[in-house]
């Protein structure tokens, strides 16, 4: 990695550790507070268009780049105030300082356990051959929340994507890095930086959509961008990105984005998914901002669903996580050597990574809410799985010469 901070550098209260990642805008490491052994993830502003570092760490701008350097600064430290003065909300993580430093400015945010979608959604995809309604649902319930409270704070988040939504180990979804957010009360953004594949029309620049006027970045923007994931999550393929889609109806009025309604209509019905659901995706997808619904309130109503878990909102419980968890059962029943271990391994498949995650909730204090949780969720499957369990029992205690 091109000059990054040094592991073991002290600031803002806090140990440098290994790098997580380095992206346009900055770089992301782990950090530890030592002291009260906590541990949390640093975001460093480190445009790497715009910025040097010197050999002592500090942070300047390239030469004649100062102006875009100290605009995306300012912004950046703006952003990671307001967001560290948010009130808690589900699926949104928690900025925890912003401070200066080293010439930069640098956003102290809560470790998250997990994986990112980007890997995980591929994973459930190989394994369970499509996504449960259910988990979609919840997953954008808590998304498109989180996006609300943003929203209502006058940010959008302008990089919405599967890398960028972590997936907790207890199945909470938590939506990450602010690097390319802007406030809806700067007119224009300090540096533009957006994914291709996810990004609404908006956010291209007017030189590559041939438009006479912009269309007005918003709310509208972040929720096509959630749409495009949910897209990709209900038919594993990702809609031609919005520039293609507007060039090819300059040219033949037509556009090339094929619903995923009719996507999996085409595959015979596909999972299953509700109308509530299609809708809010196809329509969340609609290349025209005006086309799309205004706020994320709106956009969950179109498949009946409502905010949760700000300020004056319900809360909801995550379910992103339930395949793994069906999974990490059967593993966690299969290591510990009990006659479930033929169910196990039938239901939930092979070993993976957040086996362990659960394995020590189980072995630890949570377990009963765990398994709580799962039989109110999977009441069938578990009823089945415990009579076995209990018949198996009854078998070796009778050989055993117990009754
Ligand atoms: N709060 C966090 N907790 C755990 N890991 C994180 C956190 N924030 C970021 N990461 C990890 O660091 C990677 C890069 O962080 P991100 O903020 O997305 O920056 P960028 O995409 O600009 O490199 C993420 O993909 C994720 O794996
Ligand atoms: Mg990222």
């Amino acid at each position: 990695m091109q000059g990054g901070l040094q592991s073991g550098t002290v600031l803002g209260g806090v140990t440098v550790g290994e790098t997580l990642g380095s992206g346009g805008f900055g770089v992301t490491y782990v950090a530890h507070d030592t002291k009260r052994g906590r541990k949390y993830a640093l975001k460093e502003y480190f445009p790497y268009d715009f910025a040097a570092r010197g050999p002592d760490g500090t942070v300047s701008s390239r030469p004649d780049c100062e102006m875009q350097f100290d605009l995306g600064l300012k912004s950046f430290v703006t952003e990671a105030m307001t967001l560290r003065d948010l009130p808690d909300q589900e699926g949104l993580v928690k900025v925890r300082a912003a401070f200066e430093k080293f010439g930069t400015a640098y956003c102290l945010m809560e470790y998250i356990e997990g994986d990112p979608v980007d890997r995980m959604v591929p994973r459930m995809l190989k394994r369970y051959g499509h996504i449960p309604e259910e988990i979609i649902r919840q997953f954008t319930v808590s998304i498109a929340s989180a996006l609300a409270a943003l929203h209502d704070n006058k940010l959008i988040h302008r990089d919405v994507k599967p890398g960028n939504v972590m997936i907790r180990r207890d199945g909470q979804p938590i939506l990450i890095d602010f690097g390319a957010a802007r406030s809806l009360k700067t007119r224009k953004a300090s540096v533009s930086m957006f994914t291709r594949r996810y990004a609404a029309i908006e956010q291209f620049p007017l030189e590559m959509t041939n438009a006479q006027t912009a269309m007005r970045e918003g709310p509208w923007s972040d929720l096509f961008a959630l749409s495009v994931m949910l897209y990709e999550m209900a038919t594993g393929t990702l809609p031609p990105d919005a520039l293609t889609r507007l060039q090819a109806m300059q040219a033949d009025s037509c556009d090339p984005f094929v619903p995923a309604r009719e996507v999996l209509a085409e595959r015979g019905g596909g999972p299953g998914y509700s109308a509530g659901l299609l809708t809010l995706i196809d329509t969340g997808c609609s290349l025209l901002p005006q086309d799309r619904p205004g706020d994320a309130a709106a956009y969950l109503a179109l498949m009946g669903e409502t905010l949760v878990g700000g300020q004056g909102r319900g809360r909801a419980r995550a379910h992103f996580g339930v395949a793994e968890r069906l999974r990490d059962l059967g593993e966690v029943l299969v290591n510990s050597g009990t006659a479930m271990s033929r169910l196990g391994a039938g239901s939930a498949g092979a070993a993976g990574g957040q086996a362990s995650a659960l394995m020590g909730a189980i072995k630890g204090g949570g377990a009963w809410t765990r398994i709580r949780d799962f039989l109110r969720g999977h009441g069938a499957l578990a009823m089945v799985g415990l009579i076995v369990l209990l018949a198996l029992v009854v078998v070796a205690l009778g050989l055993a010469g117990w009754i």
